[in-house]
């Protein structure tokens, strides 16, 4: 059976860089005489019965574009199988024979479940700024978001060193340190601290005094919010009153989820969206589009189902190391 009507979603956190791959999803598969549904608001898109036809001027001057043309959405009915069930009854009664899924391993975990319990043919192309899927070196977005979190770091460094100032500068990262380790590096900050990690204030207090000692005008902690965005007021509260270190908090938040895509992730969101419609063809699925060692390719959809919360783990050390 070759396909016909290819179903295409975003699912779970937006992502810079998503719309230069629903475009070439869509490009592909037009070039290739099949026709793309697109479903908007991710898995509730397909029960809430928002489909839309896609051509090829559907994903004209997107490329460019942050965010997501589909627009996409967390949807917990998604967990409970007579929903998945339903799902697939009205996407065939669209006609539509496969689906590809951009988005995180929650998003790919509900693919999964489609294939396991109904054998609907799908594909994952990762698209997230946390960069934590297993299975893949990369998340479409990643970079986009580091280098605005970097601007913006730059931005605060002018002012820290003009008034000798201590900052706390929270990044995104639920579950993942991948944000704050490479902003981290990135801008010389002289602290960093991961999403799970219990604050050691005695050793940032001791960091920037011993900064201080050497001359340095400003310190830059880098703080990944963890499971409670916010969490850097706590850190200042504590530095204030147990060392009376007067540190500011800037919180970049959603800033970073937003903008126009990097080079580097229109070049492999290009890339993945046309090989996931490749894959499809050759009956390959159900599979992720990833990228390992600084090529794009295929794994199983179940190595890509997991958090990969310790990506760029290692360079925590070469952080502190050169910022002394
Ligand atoms: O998409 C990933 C992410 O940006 C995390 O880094 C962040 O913690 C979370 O999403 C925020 O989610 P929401 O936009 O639903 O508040």
């Amino acid at each position: 059976m070759s396909f016909k009507n290819i179903g295409l979603l975003c699912s779970g956190g937006d992502s810079p860089g998503m719309n230069c791959a629903i475009r070439a999803v869509v490009r592909t598969a037009l070039f290739h005489g099949i026709k793309v549904t697109g479903i908007k608001r991710g898995y509730s898109g397909i029960l809430n019965k928002e489909f839309i036809p896609m051509n090829l001027s559907s994903v004209g001057n997107i490329i460019q574009r942050g965010g997501t043309i589909l627009q996409t959405s967390r949807c917990p009915e998604w967990l409970h199988p007579e929903h998945r069930k339903k799902g697939v009854e009205l996407l065939r009664a669209q006609g539509i024979d496969a689906l590809v899924i951009i988005g995180g391993d929650g998003s790919f975990n509900g693919a999964k479940s489609l294939w396991d319990e109904h054998q609907f043919p799908v594909i994952g192309i990762p698209g997230t700024i946390d960069n934590d899927i297993s299975g893949t070196d990369y998340t479409i977005g990643f970079d986009t978001a580091v280098q605005t979190a970097i601007e913006a770091v730059d931005r605060i460094r002018d002012t820290a060193h003009s008034h000798a100032r201590t900052f706390l500068v929270e990044v995104m990262g639920r579950n993942s340190s991948a944000i704050a380790l490479k902003v981290g590096v990135c801008t010389g900050a002289e602290n960093i601290l991961l999403p799970h990690e219990t604050v050691d204030h005695q050793k940032i207090f001791d960091d920037i005094k011993r900064g201080m000692k050497r001359g340095k005008d400003s310190s830059i902690v880098i703080v990944a919010e963890g499971p409670v965005a916010g969490r850097s007021y706590d850190i200042q509260k504590v530095l204030k009153e147990k060392y009376q270190l007067d540190a500011h908090v800037a919180i970049l938040g959603h800033v970073q989820r937003g903008g126009s895509p990097s080079a580097n992730d229109r070049f492999i969101a290009s890339q993945m969206g046309n090989l996931a419609v490749e894959a499809l063809m050759k009956k390959q699925f159900p599979v992720v589009t990833v990228e390992t060692s600084g090529k794009v390719g295929l794994a199983p959809l179940e190595d890509c189902i997991t958090k990969a919360n310790n990506n760029f783990i290692e360079f925590q050390n070469l952080a502190q190391t050169l910022s002394i």
